[in-house]
């Protein structure tokens, strides 16, 4: 793809906000120590509080530094790196904003904008750059999740910020789709002839995806509250996951191609029903528990209050159509479980026939391959091998992992892992938008969400307790085992 003209100006909205200080201004500095932002690049940042522009320096310095932790700062990169920021208050919203920030833009002609802030500001924003006439042609938007609440919500904040920027203008974040093990699935699948013969229901069996946290809601829980872990993680980072597990190959790595067939297939998730929710969801939420050693309060004591919210989802999702008719996709999130995992296992079908008799018939287990995103990067194929030694009763067969460890095989003095945000913030300067989300993709994963959300509401669903620290309620278990499957705990 020829590169689209590269941004000259990022004008990060909610600068001093958590997201800005925890992952981007970390991400910008390392873009820049490995030479990836342009010479004349400038970070604008915004926010309503005054501050003088050495605090803000400061604040973005520290939380540089905790991210470069024992490495430290590389005071060279530093003075460049800072000689970029710039500060200034501003009500995003107004008109008087908009004008502080088309001042502070000068001269750049191909603005960036970063929107870090409470999605029912996306419009006022938009509307006020316009007026302010620093949304030409060349500028692009950028926009964090959650885009709605629910598909007519996502759709009217899509028309605001459609009214002003053009689609290919638009580029959403699902983060997710930043991690480098996330791309390493499209890699994996496409830059490989072994997988994709396989990769269909003739011979998969059903796929697992769980993406477990050991963090709780904590000071979140407002927004929690409201969104529950269903519209806050399934709804985008884990169909993302099911979508590049299950797409057809693209023609190329261009936008098009790999987001329609994202939109394939998420046009082709079964619709939930009532008995759906009976059977093929569980809701959670967690109480009082141990976690990693340390003892933790229960959700609603966090929130002060009882609350309908769920903080674990478990699904069993269904793709019809060619390639997946009548392989489950089993779906599964969690705050406060027993470790931080986010892991995609594909299930293969055992063999036709065993030609194995004795005790090596039982020893037979299906093939296996786990895809660990999540803290660990590592690939493995669980095949079976004959067990050494001998035996009067035949040969003893044994799983054993052909593994694919991402950390030793990239090992090094200067290896690092990148923040997710690094990958997408270089996308977007240089206006690439394969790793983003399309606004098609956004309402079709709604729709299916709202489906789901809807069954919930008319089988009167309501999130069942699990003890911080465990796997989730009882029915995650009953979820999977009542289709003969078992989740891959191990
Ligand atoms: C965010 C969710 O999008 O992703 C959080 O809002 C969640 O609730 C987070 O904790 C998980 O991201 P990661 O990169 O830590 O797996």
């Amino acid at each position: 793809m020829p590169d689209a003209p590269r941004a000259d100006a990022l004008v990060l909205f909610g600068g001093t906000g958590d997201l800005a200080q925890r992952m981007l201004f970390p991400s910008l500095y390392f873009l820049d120590t490995d030479g990836f932002l342009p010479e004349d690049f400038r970070i604008i940042a915004t926010a309503r509080a005054p501050l003088e522009q050495d605090a803000f320096t400061d604040l973005v310095r520290d939380a540089v530094a905790e991210r470069t932790g024992q490495h430290g700062i590389d005071e060279e990169i530093w003075r460049r790196f800072a000689a970029r920021l710039e500060y200034h208050a501003a009500d995003a919203t107004s008109p008087e904003g908009a004008k502080v920030l088309k001042t502070a833009l000068g001269e750049a002609k191909r603005p960036l904008f970063y929107l870090a802030l409470s999605p029912s500001l996306y419009g006022p924003v938009c509307a006020a750059l316009a007026g302010a006439g620093v949304a030409g042609a060349e500028s692009r938007i950028v926009l964090e999740k959650p885009i709605g609440r629910d598909l007519a919500s996502s759709m009217s904040t899509n028309a605001a910020v459609g009214s002003v920027f053009s689609e290919d203008r638009i580029f959403r974040i699902d983060h997710y789709l930043g991690k480098e093990t996330v791309q390493n699935l499209m890699a994996l699948r496409f830059a490989n002839t072994l997988f994709e013969p396989l990769w269909n229901n003739l011979t998969i069996d059903h796929v697992q995806i769980t993406v477990a946290e050991t963090e709780g809601v904590g000071e979140r829980w407002p927004y929690y509250d409201e969104y529950g872990a269903l519209r806050d993680m399934v709804q985008n980072h884990m169909l993302q996951l099911l979508c590049l597990v299950a797409m057809e190959p693209p023609a190329d790595m261009e936008p098009a191609s790999v987001r329609n067939e994202k939109v394939k297939v998420l046009r082709s998730l079964r619709r939930f029903t009532r008995i759906d929710a009976e059977r093929n969801s569980v809701r959670g939420q967690y109480t009082q528990g141990v976690v990693e050693g340390r003892s933790v309060a229960g959700y609603e004591t966090e929130r002060g209050a009882p609350s309908g919210a769920e903080t674990f989802v478990a699904l069993r999702v269904d793709i019809d159509n060619w390639r997946w008719a009548g392989v489950p996709f089993f779906l599964r999130t969690g705050k406060r479980l027993p470790e931080r995992r986010t892991q995609i296992a594909i299930q293969f079908k055992g063999v036709p026939h065993s030609v194995f008799g004795g005790s090596a018939k039982a020893d037979l287990v299906a093939n296996r391959l786990i895809i660990d995103l999540q803290p660990d990067e590592d690939i493995e194929l669980l095949l079976m091998n004959k067990a050494p030694g001998l035996s009067r009763e035949g040969m003893r067969l044994q799983p054993l992992p052909l593994s694919l460890s991402l950390l030793k095989a990239y090992a090094g003095p200067n290896a690092r892992r990148r923040i997710a945000y690094e990958r997408l913030l270089l996308d977007v300067i240089h206006g690439n938008s394969t790793l983003f989300v399309r606004r098609d993709e956004v309402e079709q994963a709604w729709a299916w969400i709202d489906g789901v959300a809807e069954a919930w509401r008319e089988s009167g669903h309501t999130p069942r307790a699990y003890a911080a620290g465990s796997w989730g309620p009882a029915g995650a278990f009953a979820l999977t085992e009542r289709y003969g499957r078992a989740w891959n705990d191990d």
